[in-house]
């Protein structure tokens, strides 16, 4: 039977939700398997919502930012790659491979990064398998 992987992502409103809708208005495909989570900032997704969303049976999270010196509240994409390194040894720890969480910075203009990057991570959670906690 094929796995068909569940992902998350938290996209910033500023840039990689923005990267994502220019990856639709170029008729861009990337696979259908994430669900987007507007957020006003990579800064505000609270580790809470990742290992939330790992609770709730997602196979992957994927969190995409504004690259370093473009975030909109000066420093919250920083914060998020030292929370992301810290989550990364906790799900670890938790039994859950690290790999299936991803931190990108995707700007408005990349759609075809978006894209591409989408395509990448749900093939990697395909190879990874479906999630330990995924509920049955
Ligand atoms: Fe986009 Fe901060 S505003 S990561």
């Amino acid at each position: 039977m094929s796995f068909e992987p569940e992902i998350v992502a938290f996209l910033c409103n500023w840039c990689a939700y923005a990267g994502a809708d220019m990856a639709g208005t170029s008729r861009l495909k990337y696979p259908a398997n994430v669900v987007p989570i507007k957020v006003m900032c990579s800064g505000r997704v609270d580790p809470e919502f990742i290992l939330e969303a790992f609770e709730r049976g997602a196979d992957g999270v994927f969190i995409g930012g504004c690259h370093p010196g473009d975030c909109h509240y000066v420093n919250g994409n920083i914060r998020t790659r030292r929370r992301v390194e810290m989550l990364k040894k906790l799900l670890e720890q938790m039994g859950i491979n690290p790999r299936r969480l991803r931190l990108e910075w995707v700007s408005a203009t990349e759609g075809a990064k978006f894209a591409r990057v989408m395509k990448e991570f749900v093939e990697e959670i395909r190879q990874l398998g479906p999630s330990p906690l995924r509920r049955k």
